[in-house]
């Protein structure tokens, strides 16, 4: 079955060709983040309006990169939700413009069930139940995956994801952005115990996680330091930092997956690039036993790829949609 993959959540337009479910045949991407640096963070506006100009001529890469025409498609999958509404809506829209033109089934995928099944792309064995930390720049959250296609939060952020807590230190500390692929390589060889940096308890609720006051006790650090004219340790406060993140995920997503007792752990999502976290959770299930499934770089940020994944396992549970789809800014996993 060949689904045709669109995602526009955010800053990257992806359209992709999947075969059944784990079989990418293209994956198109087209990045604004250059765009949006200028800004310092998106702007919804104008990420909606390059994703109005890039699909069409994405889906057409798509298509010639996968060498099939437009009759070998089976069903088209696009991202409903999470994301930027704007952003969204170009891709549901050029989803149903294709399906209905094609006669074809189309198929609604929530945006972090398909980070989750970019894991399935790059571990042909995976199969749930399973736990999986999915991290990036809208969402944090612990999810108990119990099939293919019902997911459960076991633990979520109470205010700013992780990805978001990154690229504003990034920002303030004038590294660019998006700030956690600079501030991971910043990190390399830094001092990780440099800057005492706080790591948020949600009492009552365990496996929750709380960023906006790491987010801010780096901010009030660069500007105390900027008010005394002090430098500081660029590398030292990146490391800090970093295991400020990971010493927040790691522990919360051994606990989920004690608690569920499948010994499988997946990790999901722009954050999952990070290379303290990936090394942080290797570790801690070299000791606990679990198995480990980290998925390749290249599908840890947004693309079209997982959302053709996702949008399989759903097709084959049955789900359909009408050309009534709506795009959601939020929406339950
Ligand atoms: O999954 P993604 O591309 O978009 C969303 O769905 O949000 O994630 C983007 C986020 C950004 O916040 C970016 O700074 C972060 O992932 N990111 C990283 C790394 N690479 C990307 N954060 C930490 N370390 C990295 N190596």
């Amino acid at each position: 079955m060949i689904i045709l993959a669109v995602e526009s959540s955010c800053d990257e337009t992806a359209v992709a060709v999947v075969r059944d479910g784990r079989t990418v045949l293209s994956d198109a991407i087209a990045s604004q983040a250059d765009m949006h640096a200028t800004y310092g963070g998106v702007v919804p506006e104008i990420a909606s309006r390059k994703h109005v100009e890039a699909i069409a001529a994405l889906a057409d890469r798509a298509l010639r990169e996968a060498g099939i025409g437009k009759q070998d498609i089976d069903a088209v999958a696009v991202t409903y939700a999470p994301g930027l509404i704007g952003a969204v809506l170009v891709g549901v829209n050029f989803a149903k413009s294709v399906a209905y033109a094609l006669k074809k089934p189309l198929i609604g995928v929530h945006h972090v069930r398909g980070h989750i099944a970019a894991n399935y792309i790059t571990h042909p064995d995976l199969e749930p139940p399973f736990v999986c930390l999915c991290v990036s720049g809208g969402n944090t959250m612990i999810v108990d995956v119990k099939s293919y296609t019902e997911m459960e939060i076991l633990g979520a952020t109470r205010d700013d994801a992780a990805g978001e807590c990154f690229d504003k230190a990034a920002r303030v500390l004038g590294i660019g952005y998006p700030g956690g692929a600079p501030m991971d390589k910043l990190a390399q060889g830094g001092d990780d115990t440099r800057y005492d940096l706080p790591r948020a308890h949600v009492a009552g609720a365990e496996l929750d996680m709380s960023f906006s006051g790491l987010k801010t006790a780096v901010v009030n650090l660069v500007h105390n330091a900027n008010q005394k004219g002090e430098a500081l340790d660029l590398p030292g406060l990146a490391a800090s930092f970093g295991a400020a993140v990971s010493d927040t995920l790691v522990p919360r997503t051994m606990a989920a997956a004690r608690k569920c007792g499948y010994g499988k752990i997946a990790i999901a999502g722009g954050v999952a690039a990070n290379s303290r976290l990936r090394a942080d959770l290797e570790r801690a299930c070299a000791k606990s036993g679990d198995k480990l499934y980290l998925p390749a770089l290249s599908l840890c940020g947004d693309n079209g790829a997982m959302i053709g994944c996702q949008g399989y396992y759903e097709y084959l549970a049955g789900k359909r949609d009408r050309m009534d789809l709506n795009a959601y800014a939020t929406r339950d996993i």
